[in-house]
């Protein structure tokens, strides 16, 4: 696999779903591969529908593979699960997919994958200033770039808003679960939206998730201070973040490697001198 290309896989409440993706453009260099989410979604039966996604790429040792959960991820480890199996928490995401995948991944918040991949190859390509993303699909997922950098575990789809959990409305799955046309369901959006911009005064919302193909028949009858768009990569945001977020990861660590190399060559030339 080329220099150029890293693997994203997009764990979600209904599907998990690969591509490689060209780190140039930012586009998947073969079609995406999806697998229905295993019910239960366990860590042993999601962890092995990962390593299935991957191998089908063939990835090569040095591949850089990110893998994104909807759930708060703290260096590796799952720290919330409110969509998926709630015997994900305190699981070690990272050292599962190695287990299973037999490669090494780096791993994060869904959100922050699609954020990150809007900001680099999408809707708020290299912008300035802040920008916040809401993913809304099975549940919520936020993120928040300042001047290029991501915020990591925003969680504020869980915003308590009259009384509720933010996600229990304005998600997409609350459509159906409480029955909502779009004159039913547009006013709970406009509530979210204007609580996030009163707290956070974005200067640029982007709409993502599987909802965003249909962004004409709700973004336009928003009315909010930040302009707000949606997500150019549609639903193959989170994959081309974590590809992304991976070659990021293994380049620092490459460089910190390097760095450490060069101070111990100086100190075992100090310590040389003085013997
Ligand atoms: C989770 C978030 C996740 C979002 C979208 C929320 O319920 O708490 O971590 O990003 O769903 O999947």
């Amino acid at each position: 696999m080329s220099k150029h290309i890293a693997i994203g896989v997009d764990i979600g409440g209904t599907g998990i779903k690969a591509a490689p993706v060209n780190l140039k453009t930012g586009k998947f260099t073969e079609d995406r591969y999806r697998i229905p989410t295993p019910q239960p979604a366990t860590p042993e039966s999601v962890g092995k529908t990962v390593a299935k996604c991957i191998a089908r790429f063939e990835p090569s040792r040095k591949t850089p593979i990110g893998v994104a959960f909807p759930g708060v991820i703290q260096h590796g480890v799952v720290k919330t699960a409110a969509n998926v199996d709630d015997s994900w928490i305190g699981t070690d995401l990272r050292q599962v997919i190695r287990d299973y995948a037999g490669h090494d991944v780096h791993v994060l918040n869904d959100a922050d994958a699609a954020g990150y991949g809007e900001f680099l190859y999408g809707a708020a390509h290299k912008r300035d200033g802040s920008v916040f993303l809401a993913t809304l699909g099975t549940g919520v997922g936020t993120a928040m770039i300042v001047d290029g950098t991501l915020v990591p575990n925003l969680e504020l789809g869980h915003l308590e808003i009259d009384g509720h959990d933010a996600e229990d409305y304005a998600a997409e799955s609350a459509r159906d679960r409480h029955d909502l046309d779009w004159d039913g369901w547009i006013p709970h959006l406009q509530r979210y939206f204007t609580e996030i911009e009163r707290l956070l005064w974005p200067d640029l919302i982007i709409v993502g998730g599987g909802i965003s193909k249909s962004s004409h028949m709700f973004l336009p009858r928003l009315t909010l201070r930040a302009p707000i768009i949606p997500a150019e990569l549609l639903n193959g945001a989170g994959i081309v973040g974590a590809a992304a977020a991976a070659h990021a990861a293994d380049k620092r660590e490459k460089e910190r490697a390097k760095e450490q190399a060069k101070r111990d060559e100086k100190a075992a030339k100090k310590s040389g001198k003085k013997s």
